[in-house]
Order: structure tokens, then C-alpha cells, then sequence
């Protein structure tokens, strides 16, 4: 890198020349003090200090990445954390048994000794981070090409992570690129790995809304689990043990009863996944106007035959619940997202910012770069599209992955009747077989010509017509008998790969592992390297507001306020939902609403519609910041993030103040359902609240 160009990016990354636009931004924690200003001008009253510091406590080491893609927070001296009912979910599922539905039911342990251990689930405390980029890119040269450099880095990443961490010392080290890597930090962490199940309301509350309700405001789930950290007698990581005692924290969240009220400052500390605030004009509007539409369609295929069955059977209902929830969220999200990347006229207000660009960077080194990214990205796109297709089509069919994942266990007998046990669990073949005729008639009408592998247009003229391939596969397949699929064993691989499911996975798997798969990552590389280069050039101009690197599951802060919104004319938001809502909502007639008695007993017995239950705000989160601890201005844990509102969902590639909120519980909601429906009250007497209830 030349030397006016480091100068300039320091500048950059250093200086907040610029007002913040309208509360959005996800902060880099170990920065703050860049924004403090900032955060206080807007009601904060902690110092940087507070947020992150590396000499003391401080609020980050109340937060934690619980599993591999949410956050949570610690609410007590003696390990107890917070984070959503989503989040938990897969946790409470394993947990539960025909006997024992904590899913329905819900669970609250007692006492310590009735806490269910999660086998697998870890949580991870940052432990610190620091700018690394000049010890990532020594040796790096401007002629190197990717692949050069990014053997380069690879190796300097590797020697920076074997400098901090030593076998003993329980810390896992991770390197990031962020600004498409034109800055590297270390993330150290420190990894719990016995973690044990507290509580989770039941599913009428925790899941409330469910998909009805999803990415929506009003809202009123009850979106919380419990869990407490374990440690060895020294506080240290450690394996399940008996002998392993509730973690210490060096932090923890106090709760506040005060509630908010609107335009109060919130604060969102937490590990959002992934954005792409950056992208060129092009990008936003392949996303807008060609991924998002295909996905959602070809999803609102599924869903509706998945809807047809689960509502003619509770058993299939069951079955599905899981799968649905999984294919509607982000179904759902990409309505938001092309919705708003329109609205917004994202993709006309990047043209403006590129000829903006193109003008002032001429003669010097970023000249050309996005119209280079543009360029690419045309190419790109038959790739992706065919990627995307291929994910949200062939991909998609259980049977096929059951078999091609059937033929990896051969070997083993046992394993290969345990995968098809928990496989036919929850598998319907009639909604498999009919989401096969549509998604493949798709494919075979929306793939264009010269992608199409050989092996679909093959088979297509074989069988005549996608109905007569789905009739062969489901019918004659080995594997659509649960009983033949159980017993496979050596004596059956010719019968496998002769399998017209079988067949099927490997035909569409071995094209896209052959003829796109490794033209889609070159020029994801390619594009990455003009990205590097008009990054710099967008810092370099400086006419962008702040910059704030783009989410990659490192822990960020968010600010903003409580707000509510008008989605459409004529239209107003408020931004608190109370329990006199979910009564209204409640209908036993309707899956996602039928509360549980017992709250429709003490709604009847006493005077608490005004219950607070969720709120939202301006905070700039995306997925990952499930479960994160909001913050009011005293530092103090007044909510837990679980969501956003679909209008506002772009807030990924563009964010719009008038529209992107987060949504949260309210953290005397969590109170409220602790005590009067769990009765755990012993879990609040080891909680600290700073106020009195109003
Ligand atoms: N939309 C939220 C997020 O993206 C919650 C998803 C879980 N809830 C559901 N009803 N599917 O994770
Ligand atoms: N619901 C998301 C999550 O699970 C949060 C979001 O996308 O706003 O992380």
C-alpha cells in the first residue's frame, strides 16, 4: 500500500469530520471513543470506558455470541444469561420428549441441580480486539494478484493467531478482514462449553405470532430462553462436569424496571452477521429486482404446499413447523428488502454517488474501480443466479440429500438406520414430491438455456416431463420406503447409485460443484479486489457521512431510540405493544395465537393490560443480534432484541430512518412471565435491579 494512501485511510478510519446520519452504523466496540461524543450528545451517560475497555470491566464482557449466530447477555453474578426463545430453540427441541414438550410446555429448573446440560452449545466472550492490518499486509505488494496476496495474509493471520493463543490458555483467536480488507483485526475469545437449560416460556408465548407475526409490528412475543454458564473451580472454561460451578463474570447487565418511553436512547451490543452497505448500484439492483423476487417465488411455492398439509394434519404440522419457520423467514425478509431497495430509490442514489465518484477520482488511483466492480458483476451474476437457483430448487428436495447422505454412512449400519430414523421423523413425501414439480418446472423454465447442465436437460427429455420424474423418484426410489432406507447396507451401493433420487442429488450437486462453483469464487475475488480499491477511494473522497465496516459476526454497538413509525400513509406506529394485545390476538381457533390458559386466567383475575410486552427503536441490527442485551442510557438491560420490521429489512444494503426499527421484549415482560407463569422466582432473587417497579 502506498504511503499517502495508509495516511488517508487513517484519516479515515480515525476521524468523525462528519455527522453521524440519523442512528445508523454498527460500531466497532474498541472505537467508540469516536462516537461517545456522539452517543452522549444523544442521551448516553456512560463513558467509552464503560463500553469497552481492555484495562477493566466493562459492559462487553456482560455480552456474549451464544452459539454460532446470536447473542445473548449475562444477568448475574453467578453465570445467568438471557437470550430468544429462537435462539434457545433447537436447545429446548432436544431437550423435549413426548413426555417432557418443553416446546409446548415450556421449562423452568427450580433449582441448580434441575438445569439441563446442552451438549454442543458453547458461548463465546470477546476477550479483546486490536487493529492488526500493518502486521496482516507486511509483505503485501499493490502488483501481487488476489491469490498471491491472499497467501500473504493467510500466513501472517496465522502467525498473529499462534502469537496469542497457547494450548493452555483457552482463547480462540479469529482475524477479520473488514472494508473488504483494507483493515484486519484480532478478536480474541474465550469459549464456554458447559451450558445449561434455565427456562423458556412456552412456545404460546416464546413464539407468539409465530410466522404470522414474524419480521412484524405490532408485536407481542414473549421471545426469551434461559440458560447459566458453568466453569471449572477456577472459573475457567471446561468440559460438562458435575463438579463444575456457575461462571463468575467479570460483568454483568443490571435490569432496569423503569421501561422506556419514546425517544429514549437505546443501546444494541451484539454480534450482527452480515451486511453489505457498500455495494455498487448493479448489486443493489440484482438484489432488488432479479434474487429477491426469484427467491420469494419459488419459496411461496413451497410454503403453500407445505400450508396445504400441515393444515389437513396436526402430524404434518408438527413435522413442519421447523421447516416452515425456516423457509418463510427469509421469504419474508426479501419482501422487505426489494420493497424498500425500491422506495428508497437505492439503486438510482448509487448511479448518483458512482458518476459522483467517477468524476472526482479521476487521475488518481481509484479511477475506474466501480464501473470495474459494475462490469464484473454483469458476469457475476449468471453464476449467482444460477447458484441461487439451484439452492432454492434441487436443493431443496429431502429425498435426494436423505439418500446422498445415506450413501456417506454406508459403512456404518448403525448410523445409517439412526440418520433414517431422524430423517423420517419429520418427512411428509407427498409435500416433498409436490414441491418437486413446481420448483423443477421452475428451474426448467427460469434456468437460461446455455446453464442448464446437461444431466437436467437429459433427463428431462427421458422422462417427458418433470410430473413423470417425480412420479419415478418417489415411487421407485429404495429411499421412500423408511423401512429399505434403514437397512441399507455395503451389499446395496450399486442399488444407491443406480437410485433415481440418489441420481438426481449428484447430477445437479456435480454441476454446480463443476461448472459454477469456481467461477462464481473467481469472480467473488475479483470483485472483492475492486471493492478493496473503491472503498478506499469512497474514504478517500469523504463525502459519505461516517463510515462503519460492514457486519461480519464481530460484536458491534448500535444506537438509536425508541420510535414508532408510519408504514404506509394514513398509518402510525406507536412503539410499545402491551398484554392488552395479545388479548386481543388470542384466538384458540388460530395456531399462532392461542395463548396458554393460565394467562388468560390472570389477565381475567387481575389489572394488567397495561403490561408492557415488546418496543422498538432506530437501532441498526440484522440477524445475529438476536437475543442482544438494549442498553438504556444509564447502561442498564431494558430489553432483549429479537427482531426487525419487514418494511425496514433493506436496512442491510441501505438503511432508511423512517422505516428500519428494531424490534425488542421488554424486559419486564421476561419479568412478568418469570414469576406469574413459571413461578421461578428464585431465578430473580440472584438478578440486581437498579429501580423499583413502577
Ligand atoms: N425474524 C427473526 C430473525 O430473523 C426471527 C425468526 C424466528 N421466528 C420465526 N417465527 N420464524 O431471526
Ligand atoms: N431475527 C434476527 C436474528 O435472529 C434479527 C434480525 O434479522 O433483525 O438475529
Amino acid at each position: 500500500m502506498k504511503k499517502s494512501i495508509v495516511a488517508a485511510l487513517i484519516l479515515a478510519f480515525t476521524m468523525s469530520v462528519v455527522p453521524a446520519k440519523a442512528d445508523e452504523g454498527m460500531w466497532i466496540p474498541a472505537l467508540i471513543s469516536q462516537r461517545i461524543g456522539d452517543m452522549q450528545a444523544k442521551g448516553f451517560k456512560l463513558s467509552a470506558e464503560d463500553i469497552y475497555s481492555i484495562n477493566q470491566a466493562s459492559l462487553k464482557d456482560a455480552v456474549i455470541l451464544f452459539g454460532s449466530g446470536c447473542t445473548g447477555e449475562v444477568v448475574s453474578g453467578e453465570g445467568l444469561l438471557f437470550t430468544n426463545h429462537h435462539c434457545g430453540y433447537s436447545m429446548i427441541q432436544s431437550h423435549s420428549s413426548v413426555e417432557h414438550d418443553y416446546l409446548r410446555d415450556g421449562f423452568w429448573a427450580m433449582n441448580r441441580s434441575q438445569e439441563l446440560p446442552c451438549r454442543g452449545l458453547t458461548v463465546s466472550f470477546l476477550e479483546r480486539m486490536e487493529d492488526v492490518t500493518s502486521a496482516v499486509l507486511k509483505g503485501v505488494s499493490d502488483d501481487m494478484t488476489e491469490s498471491e496476496r491472499n497467501e500473504v495474509v493467510n500466513k501472517n493471520m496465522n502467525a498473529i493467531k499462534k502469537e496469542v493463543t497457547s494450548p493452555g490458555n483457552g482463547l480462540k483467536a479469529r482475524v477479520e478482514p473488514l472494508y473488504y480488507g483494507n483493515q484486519y483485526f484480532l478478536f480474541l475469545y474465550r469459549d464456554y462449553r458447559d451450558i445449561r437449560f434455565v427456562g423458556a416460556p412456552p412456545s404460546s408465548i416464546g413464539k407468539f405470532g409465530g410466522d404470522t407475526d414474524n419480521w412484524m409490528w405490532p408485536r407481542h412475543t414473549g421471545d426469551f430462553s434461559i440458560f447459566r454458564i458453568y466453569a471449572d473451580k477456577d472459573n475457567n472454561p471446561a468440559d460438562y462436569s458435575e463438579d463444575n460451578v456457575p461462571y463468575q463474570p467479570k460483568k454483568f447487565f443490571k435490569i432496569s424496571r423503569a421501561g422506556v418511553k419514546e425517544g429514549d436512547f437505546t443501546f444494541i451490543y451484539g454480534f450482527p452477521g452480515s451486511t453489505q452497505e457498500y455495494i455498487v448500484s448493479e448489486a443493489a439492483r440484482y438484489i432488488g429486482e432479479v434474487s429477491d423476487p426469484h427467491g420469494i417465488a419459488l419459496r411461496t411455492k413451497r410454503l403453500d404446499v407445505m400450508n396445504k398439509y400441515m393444515s389437513e394434519s396436526q402430524a404434518v404440522r408438527i413435522q413442519y413447523s421447523a421447516k416452515y419457520a425456516r423457509v418463510s423467514n427469509a421469504w419474508k425478509k426479501w419482501q422487505g428488502e426489494a420493497l424498500g431497495i425500491k422506495r428508497m430509490k437505492a439503486v438510482e442514489n448509487k448511479l448518483a454517488y458512482e458518476k459522483k465518484f467517477g468524476e472526482w477520482s479521476r487521475g488518481t488511483e481509484f479511477e475506474g474501480s466501480a464501473d470495474r466492480i459494475i462490469a464484473l458483476y454483469k458476469d457475476f451474476e449468471k453464476y449467482d443466479f444460477a447458484r441461487m437457483y439451484y439452492n432454492e430448487t434441487a436443493a431443496t428436495i429431502e429425498l435426494p440429500a436423505f439418500a446422498a447422505r445415506t450413501l456417506s454412512l454406508l459403512s456404518e449400519p448403525e448410523r445409517v438406520k439412526g440418520n433414517a430414523r431422524y430423517f423420517f421423523k419429520d418427512y411428509y413425501l407427498p409435500i416433498d414430491k409436490e414441491s418437486f414439480v413446481l420448483v423443477m418446472k421452475s428451474f426448467d423454465e427460469n434456468m437460461p438455456e446455455e446453464f442448464k447442465p446437461a444431466f437436467h436437460k437429459e433427463n428431462m427429455a427421458a422422462y417427458g416431463s418433470v410430473e413423470a420424474w417425480a412420479e419415478d423418484i418417489f415411487t421407485n426410489s429404495i429411499f421412500a420406503d423408511p423401512e429399505r432406507a434403514a437397512s441399507l447396507t455395503e451389499a446395496d451401493r450399486d442399488a444407491i447409485l443406480a437410485d433415481p433420487a440418489y441420481r438426481f442429488q449428484k447430477g445437479y450437486s456435480e454441476w454446480m460443484a463443476s461448472d459454477i462453483q469456481p467461477e462464481w469464487l473467481r469472480y467473488r475475488s475479483d470483485i472483492n479486489l475492486a471493492y478493496r480499491t473503491f472503498m478506499r477511494g469512497r474514504m478517500a473522497m469523504g463525502q459519505d457521512g461516517d463510515f462503519y465496516p460492514d457486519a461480519n459476526l464481530t460484536l458491534r454497538v448500535a444506537y438509536g431510540h425508541v420510535k414508532g413509525y408510519s408504514p404506509r400513509d394514513g398509518v402510525y406506529y406507536e412503539p410499545y405493544s402491551t398484554l392488552k394485545g395479545i388479548m386481543e390476538k388470542d384466538n384458540p381457533e388460530i395456531f399462532d395465537y392461542n395463548i396458554p390458559q393460565v394467562l388468560r386466567d390472570l389477565y381475567a383475575a387481575g389489572d394488567i393490560p397495561d403490561t408492557p410486552v415488546c418496543f422498538c427503536a432506530t437501532n441498526h441490527t440484522t440477524g445475529g443480534n438476536s437475543g442482544s442485551p438494549v442498553i438504556n442510557a444509564d447502561g442498564n438491560l431494558v430489553g432483549i432484541n429479537f427482531d426487525r420490521v419487514w418494511e425496514g429489512t433493506m436496512s442491510d444494503i441501505v438503511f432508511d430512518p423512517d422505516y428500519c426499527r428494531n424490534i425488542a421484549l421488554d424486559i419486564r415482560y421476561l419479568l412478568f412471565i418469570v414469576e406469574k407463569i413459571g413461578g421461578a422466582t428464585w431465578l430473580l432473587d440472584e438478578m440486581s435491579f437498579v429501580d423499583q417497579a413502577e
